[in-house]
């Protein structure tokens, strides 16, 4: 839902800004100097004045409140950025992103607290302001207003770090929601949630959120605001309730690892991102995912399909050969959209089988389609679905069963996710 400047700004209580402005932005620099000075207050008047034409991006630079029209208000905006903030101390609480890291800065009496998002360790440190300059900790830098709730730190070294105002009070890290979450609905459907602090991302889309008690109001980059009510359950568990009427249950990602075996909420993972060590060697596939094998060739071969397995469990050395031949046959760019490195396959994991024949065709196949619509029920999942190789890493395997038990394999295929997207992790190679 897109609401209006006007409702939105009531609805967060600022002051008619939207308090997500995630990227560097020096709006009123029509002289393109990298400052905010009167000459571009004149460039400005003179436009509005009808003296002279912009070119395209003087016109994007110039539209301060961004409604697309320049005209007197946008000028008289401009004047308040250049003209009155000068030697202003910004005051409350700030979120300051640069490419890399975002801090949370809460100004008070010539002295702010600078909290790193990620780690959550804060400073405090000194400030003042000057002219056009903010000096934290010693370290001056020009500032740049862009309304009363945005400006641009430009550091000594030309780097820009965007400050976005957060509330009037510092913030309750203790009530911070920070933890990637599995945010699950009615349907089995399932939300990543990753958030450090008082920003964060919902299956990649960046939001911020403010916290009054059990209310919560989420503000997207593109100026849509959920607002929800939260019932916390335990320390892993919490509900969400949206007022589109949707209701959330929010499940804390576990991430361990046991010698060298990494489980994700006590699933077992071997992908792009988590590998196995070369010692893990179960041997062969097994028992429990073997008699599952089993029982699901039975029934299937009631009803008319012929499965077998072409290859289970591979140890690492294998593996090693095997990639090893493609990447001299396809090139290893190619090699690894399609076979796992050494100790990065799921093979050795004992829990994954290759069905019938490992190769395209066999997706054309009535096991195939047999294969897809029920292994669920024996606790498989086709582990590298369609269209998902961005995803998984790996492109679509049809004959790629993974063993996960009855009730996993059910929520998995009923939320129509891959394995990563189910569990919130990814699958890249770190090189
Ligand atoms: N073909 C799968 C990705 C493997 O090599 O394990
Ligand atoms: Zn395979």
């Amino acid at each position: 839902m897109k609401i209006p400047a006007i409702i939105l700004a009531a609805a967060i209580g600022a002051s008619g800004t939207l308090a997500y402005t995630p990227d560097a932005v020096i709006r009123g620099d029509l002289n393109g100097d990298g400052s905010l000075t009167s000459e571009d207050v004149s460039i400005m008047s003179s436009y509005v004045a009808g003296r002279t034409a912009f070119t395209a991006e003087q016109f994007a630079a110039a539209d301060i409140d961004g409604n697309g029209r320049l005209n007197v208000y946008d000028l008289i905006r401009l004047r308040k950025n250049v003209f009155s903030h000068e030697g202003t101390l910004p005051s409350g609480t700030w979120v300051a992103r640069t490419s890399s890291l975002t801090r949370y800065y809460t100004f008070s009496g010539g002295k702010c607290t600078c909290t790193n998002e990620r780690t959550g360790a804060s400073s405090e440190l000194s400030c003042s302001a000057a002219g056009s300059t903010l000096t934290i900790d010693k370290e001056t830098s020009d500032i740049l207003w862009n309304s009363g709730e945005n400006f641009v730190l430009r550091h000594a070294d030309g780097s820009l770090e965007n400050f976005t105002y957060y509330s009037s009070s510092p913030i309750d890290y203790a009530k911070c929601l920070t933890g990637n979450w599995y945010a699950k609905d009615g349907t089995g459907s399932i939300r990543c949630f990753n958030i450090r602090g008082v920003s964060g991302s919902v299956n990649g889309k960046p939001f911020v959120y403010k916290m009054n008690g059990s209310d919560f109001t989420f503000i997207f980059q593109d100026g849509t605001v959920s607002a929800a009510k939260m019932t916390r359950i335990d320390s892993m568990h919490f509900d969400m309730k949206w007022d589109s009427g949707r209701t959330e249950r929010f499940t804390l990602r576990n991430i361990s690892v046991k010698d060298g075996i990494t489980y994700v909420n006590g699933i077992l993972i071997a992908n792009k991102s988590y590998s196995l060590p070369q010692s893990y060697d179960p041997g062969k596939i097994l028992p429990e995912a073997l008699s599952a094998f089993y029982t699901m060739q039975a029934d299937a071969y009631k009803a008319g399909c012929n499965l077998w397995i072409t290859s289970g469990y591979r140890s690492y050395s294998y593996q090693s050969s095997l990639y090893n031949q493609y990447a001299a046959r396809d090139g290893y760019a190619k090699a690894d959209t399609y076979s796992a490195r050494p100790g990065y396959s799921e093979h050795q994991t004992g829990l994954a089988m290759d069905i019938n024949v490992a190769g395209d065709s066999f997706g054309y196949s009535p096991e195939s389609k047999w294969l897809a619509a029920n292994c669920w029920k024996y606790g498989f999942i086709i582990r590298y679905p369609q269209g998902k190789q961005d995803i998984t890493g790996y492109k679509y395997e049809p004959w790629h069963v993974r063993y996960l038990g009855k009730d996993l394999a059910k929520e998995v295929y009923d939320s129509g996710l891959s394995l990563e997207e189910f569990l919130c992790i990814d699958s890249k190679y770190k090189n």
